[in-house]
């Protein structure tokens, strides 16, 4: 049968157990040889132990858990091409042709780097010797299928990644005790929630959460937001409430670039209101966690079309991602997807703030 092996690798989120365990099962259902390779690209270089043939029972009880049960890493030697050679020779000794890559962008690419290599990969195996002719012939094309897995929804191409559900259900319910407690004393918060280089998970808990005001990387405030910040949050006390809610994504910067910190906003809101301020940084939490119904399903959803995407290929054909789209499960070009979502970080970075809002409101 074919050999597929599925991964997950980068930063780990919600929902990636549950797409593990569609592509496993899928696989299996139509007769494939399922592999796990664990600890992402690490494993595929390292081979031995970390590629595992799957059976229909070893991703059972998984489904609700989180974090990624196969492990993830952030992988150096993959990006180097020894690292590479190494990989390839240990998926074509067990016939794997096709790969499932649950990732973010980064890992996306690689992925999509390697199926452009292989050929020449496999030829220099040949020449010395590690891998025998029929090998190479049996293995000539590598298909590949990548699945976006991040909490922070930063991927050009599809409406929501595999996570995003999960840490915002997180971060409500952890504003929802800052709340309780910021009441209590008539405090401000200042909480900073995931996000590297995007504001999704920041601008929506801030909406779901009657929130004050937000601070996000795509759409900087501008050089008075100081002055801004404050005329809002005392005319929510003049109207009654008792506490302020200003919600931080970690990647938050002013219209020169500079990081916006949490520290930052508490100094000016102490400084110019003398309000009692509090900081939270929610961190990890937000990835840790069992997932939630929707990510559970999206993963599956995703897991399913990915295993089905691969069957269809024809040997040698563009890598591509399953997204979803207007709540269907599509198959889109994987590096359409990823020059797209450079495209929304170069526009960032040309402080072409305007640019980089369109550019992901369309992802
Ligand atoms: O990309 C996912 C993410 O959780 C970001 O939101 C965050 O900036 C980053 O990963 C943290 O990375 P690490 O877990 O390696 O510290």
């Amino acid at each position: 049968g074919k050999g597929i092996a599925v991964f997950t690798s980068g930063g780990d989120a919600q929902g990636m157990n549950g797409a593990v365990r569609a592509v496993i099962r899928m696989g299996i259902y139509l007769g494939a040889k399922v592999y796990f390779i664990k600890e992402g690209y690490q494993g595929m270089v390292d081979g031995g132990d970390n590629v595992v043939e799957a059976s229909w029972s070893s991703v059972s009880g998984i489904i609700h858990k989180g974090g990624t049960v196969i492990g993830s890493a952030r992988c150096k030697d993959f990006r180097e091409r020894p690292g590479r050679l190494k990989a390839a020779k240990n998926l074509v000794k067990k016939n794997i042709t096709n790969l499932v890559c649950i990732g973010g962008d980064g890992s996306l690419t690689g992925a999509n780097l390697f199926r452009v290599e292989w050929s020449s990969l496999l030829d220099e195996l040949l020449s010395t010797g590690e891998i025998t002719k029929e090998e190479r012939d049996t293995c000539a094309y590598l298909n590949i299928v990548g699945m976006v897995g991040s909490i922070d929804n930063d991927f050009c191409g599809t409406d929501m990644t595999i996570g995003t559900d999960s840490a915002l259900h997180r971060i409500i319910e952890a504003i929802d005790a800052i709340v309780a407690t910021a009441y209590s004393h008539q405090r401000t918060f200042i909480m900073e929630v995931m996000g590297r280089h995007c504001g999704y998970l920041a601008l929506v808990a801030a909406l779901a959460s009657e929130a004050d005001f937000v601070f996000i990387p795509e759409w900087p405030p501008e050089p008075n937001w100081p002055e801004t910040l404050c005329k809002k949050l005392a005319q929510e006390r003049a109207m009654g409430q008792r506490l302020n809610i200003i919600i931080v994504a970690e990647g938050a910067i002013d219209r020169e670039g500079q990081p916006i910190t949490a520290e930052q906003i508490r100094k000016v809101v102490v400084d110019q209101l003398k309000q009692d301020t509090r900081i939270t940084v929610l961190g990890h939490v937000q990835r840790g966690g069992s997932p939630s119904a929707f990510d559970r399903i999206l993963g599956c959803r995703m897991g399913a079309e990915a295993v089905l995407a691969l069957f269809e290929m024809k040997p040698d054909s563009e890598a591509v991602v399953v997204s979803l789209d207007g709540n269907q499960a599509v198959r889109v070009p994987l590096m359409a997807c990823v020059e797209k979502t450079k495209a929304v970080a170069a526009a960032m970075a040309a402080k072409e703030w305007e640019k980089a809002v369109e550019l992901r409101g369309r992802s």
